[in-house]
């Protein structure tokens, strides 16, 4: 059902530490700084040959990442997210096999539709799953 991973997700404490570090150390093409109130998040993407990190700041008092970065102050990663074709079937199947979906089927920072799946039913990790084509 899943498909290619689509992005690592990590949380950082300096976003233009985190873009400097990037860039110049690690030479990646790393791209603009977007706001994403709906989501409680800056994100920058950052294009690999094979696929993309997305870096993660709060925005806003509600940010979903602020307790994260208050638990792990240096950073870290916050979610993995794989590629699949048709999000509505992934998520029922996935219900009907007993994962827990966090909310609804969302817009994310990408403009696709995403959802999350509980980080305690798939080993520690927030899972995305991406619906990457109509
Ligand atoms: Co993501």
């Amino acid at each position: 059902m899943i498909g290619r991973l689509n992005h690592v997700a990590i949380a950082v404490p300096d976003l233009d530490a985190a873009i400097a570090t990037y860039r110049d150390t690690l030479g990646a093409d790393v791209g603009p700084k977007q706001d994403e109130p709906d989501h409680g998040v800056t994100v920058v993407f950052i294009t690999l040959p094979n696929t993309k990190i997305e870096l993660l700041y709060p925005l806003g008092e509600n940010s979903p990442i602020t307790g994260f970065l208050a638990k792990n102050p240096a950073g870290g990663i916050h979610h993995i997210c794989y590629e699949v074709k048709d999000i509505v079937a992934a998520r029922d199947h996935l219900v009907a096999s007993g994962a827990r979906v966090l909310g609804d089927i969302k817009t994310g920072a990408h403009g696709k539709p995403v959802v999350f799946l509980h980080p305690k039913d798939f080993y520690g990790t927030l899972t995305e799953l991406e619906q990457t084509w109509p």
